[in-house]
């Protein structure tokens, strides 16, 4: 599933984000990938997905 249109960022690659690299919150996910400077709809998706993935975990 797309989580950010704009820049065509998935679910997958977020949790894969959380997984592999620690990433915790928006602020280091953008250090890894590029979302949510464009329209911005995708974030809150964004961070509920790296929560529901360290909850998971
Ligand atoms: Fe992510 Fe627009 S959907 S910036």
């Amino acid at each position: 599933m797309f989580v950010c249109m704009c820049y065509g960022v998935t679910d997958k690659s977020i949790r894969a984000a959380v997984q592999g690299n620690g990433v915790g919150n928006m602020r280091e996910l953008r250090e890894h990938m590029e979302l949510g400077s464009q329209c911005g709809k995708c974030i809150q998706m964004a961070q509920q997905i790296i929560d529901q993935t360290i909850i998971d975990d």
